[in-house]
């Protein structure tokens, strides 16, 4: 083959030893990948239910859920939003692949932070995009500043920014996020935002790019406050004299998203008190896995703001994230996924737990941690590199 070479999720391996156990018949906690536990509300359901029905379920893309997500922007931000600036996608990646392939020409240079979810650098070097990590570790609380945009040199030509973020939940404040877009603008750096864990967050609320920059083209979907990952849909807003040309590009690439998973996302997206209560599970998830990990001696994590994760640093155990969450899988049967899947360097020494389980999946967990953490001894002979 002769297209650039892309690394797998490595969290993928852990999740296929996970479902051996589970045809073997033996325990597993999924809390590898990054999808709510629970399935779509069930009002998006019984439409689906409908749809099948009703409708021949050709290429379609309903106007009604476009106009629905533009009500979305005006009661959730505040802002107004022509619905022919919204394009429906196969989830975010494909509207991640859209916004690369149609911003940006091969070679160009786009930002992004690491630690990050690792689509977004995979899918640069895939369109031959060149990928330029902007490290933001604890250390900084993982909020990039705008100094560390205007270091970049030469200025990249794009700028990627997710808040809630992937891995670590960190959360921007309107003036944070405010002045990061401030300076991509004084340096002509087009910036998307992954807006994909909007609604899912502890006390802070999510602040879109477009209430700061009308220009700014989002990414959105209904993969995690929906609750409906296989569902394949999501969306992108773009600024409306770009809106033709990328839905070309959608169209030639993808067609248009699922059918019978619109008519479902247009009933969930009312569905506020059901999706609402799942983020209170999550809230409780989220405290009681920050204390049952500082009891057992991994400290020091940054909370998470928003999304469903805790990335943990572990560098006390382990200089082999991936070889700790392979032996989790393995000896105790705890999905957990590798710090190098977001963070190639770093990486190493941090996992990333996503607490978008049930109550009891997060007490099992512990118990079995608890049972197998004290006596973790690496296997890595670089464990004291
Ligand atoms: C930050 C982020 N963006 C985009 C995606 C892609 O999501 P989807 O294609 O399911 O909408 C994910 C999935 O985990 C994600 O975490």
């Amino acid at each position: 083959m002769r297209g650039a070479n892309v690394t797998p999720f490595y969290a993928g391996d852990i999740g296929a030893r996970g479902a051996a156990r589970q045809r073997a018949g033996l325990p597993f906690v999924p809390m590898h990948y990054g999808q709510p536990s629970a399935g779509a509300p069930q009002a998006a359901i019984a439409a689906a239910h409908r749809a099948l029905d009703s409708d021949p379920l050709g290429y379609t893309e309903l106007d009604e859920l476009r106009e629905r997500i533009a009500a979305y922007y005006a009661s959730a931000h505040g802002i107004t939003i022509e619905p022919g600036r919204i394009l429906l996608t196969a989830g975010a990646s494909a509207a991640l692949v859209a916004a690369y392939a149609a911003m940006f020409r091969p070679g160009d240079r786009v930002a992004m932070l690491r630690p990050g979810y690792p689509a977004y650098r995979n899918t640069l070097t895939a369109l031959r995009l060149e990928p330029v990590e902007i490290h933001c570790g604890p250390e900084q609380a993982f909020h990039p500043t705008p100094a560390q945009i205007a270091a970049l040199s030469p200025a990249p030509a794009g700028f990627l920014i997710a808040s809630p973020a992937n891995p670590t939940g960190a959360m921007l404040d309107a003036g944070q996020l405010g002045a990061l877009l401030e300076a991509c603008r004084a340096r002509s750096i087009r910036v998307i935002s992954d807006e994909i864990y909007h609604g899912i967050s502890f006390g802070k609320r999510a602040v879109s790019a477009l209430e700061i920059d009308p220009r700014a083209v989002v990414i959105n979907s209904f993969s995690k406050l929906y609750r409906m990952p296989g569902w394949r849909l999501g969306w992108m807003v773009v600024p409306a004299d770009w809106a033709a040309q990328i839905h070309a590009y959608l169209i030639n690439m993808f067609l248009t998203p699922s059918t019978v998973a619109q008519h479902a996302a247009l009933a969930a997206m009312d569905e506020h008190e059901d999706l609402e209560r799942w983020v209170q599970v999550y809230a409780r998830n989220r405290t009681r896995l920050l204390h049952g990990l500082a009891a057992l001696g991994v400290t020091g994590i940054v909370p998470p703001d928003g999304a469903f994760y805790l990335y943990a640093d572990i560098g006390h155990l382990t200089r082999d994230s991936m070889q700790f969450c392979l032996r989790a899988v393995d000896e105790i049967g705890v999905g957990l996924a590798p710090g190098i899947d977001f963070d190639p360097l770093e990486g190493r020494r941090f996992v990333r737990f996503s607490f978008a389980v049930t109550p009891d999946e997060i007490e099992r967990a512990l118990a079995l941690l608890a049972g197998w953490l004290p006596g973790y001894r690496d296997q890595d002979p670089a464990r004291s590199a």
